[in-house]
């Protein structure tokens, strides 16, 4: 069992609750995209754990693409905008796409990035997220796969940051308010 980091106020999904719902969200998926060849983006940074395990647990063909999107920062809130750092290198046209997150939170990301690939004319656009956060949505998203529907804590761990630390812990947990407040 991990041992839980000092920052951490308590852990929400241990490393094995995350690899069960990987592996259920793996089989809708694998059964969903049979023949499809559909190309799963991964929102980078906070996904790459998720995406990482996610596709080992998806038995069709498939191509693997990476997007970096930024909207946070180093601050807890987010700042409304939604910036392209890094775009993928795929002809999105035509294909069947498969966008993978760690976490939606306000939406506002998961909106751009639809929005996005169907203008791009994605032949389908559907979000596989290992965690919704309900409470804090502004903007309307249609979530197709989700592991967990999650509090409206600040959580951290398996990608997910504060201030780039802790996308590294092998767990998601919730961060001690002390850590945060510390430095804002
Ligand atoms: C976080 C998270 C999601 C997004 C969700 O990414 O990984 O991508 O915010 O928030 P939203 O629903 O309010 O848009 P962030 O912008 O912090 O970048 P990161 O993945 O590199 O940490
Ligand atoms: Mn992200
Ligand atoms: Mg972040």
């Amino acid at each position: 069992r991990a041992m839980m980091h000092q920052d951490i106020e308590s852990i929400l999904y241990d490393q094995a609750a995350i690899q069960q719902v990987t592996a259920k969200l793996g089989k809708q998926v694998t059964a969903d995209y049979q023949g499809k060849n559909p190309l799963v983006i991964c929102v980078l940074k906070g996904a790459v754990l998720f995406m990482a395990d996610l596709v080992r647990q998806i038995d069709t063909h498939l191509e693997m693409d990476f997007m970096d999107v930024s909207s946070y920062g180093n601050s807890t809130v987010s700042s409304g905008e939604v910036k392209i750092v890094k775009d993928v290198n795929t002809q999105i046209a035509g294909r069947d796409v498969l966008i993978v997150e760690d976490i939606v939170d306000t939406g506002r990301t998961l909106h751009y990035l639809v929005d996005l690939f169907k203008y791009r004319q994605a032949k389908s656009v559907k979000i596989c997220t290992l965690l919704d956060k309900p409470a804090t949505r502004v903007v309307p998203v249609q979530v197709d796969y989700a592991g967990f529907k999650v509090p409206d804590a600040f959580l951290v761990g398996y990608g997910l940051d504060y201030a780039e630390r802790y996308r590294n812990l092998p767990y998601i947990g919730i961060l001690k308010s002390a850590v945060y407040q510390l430095k804002q």
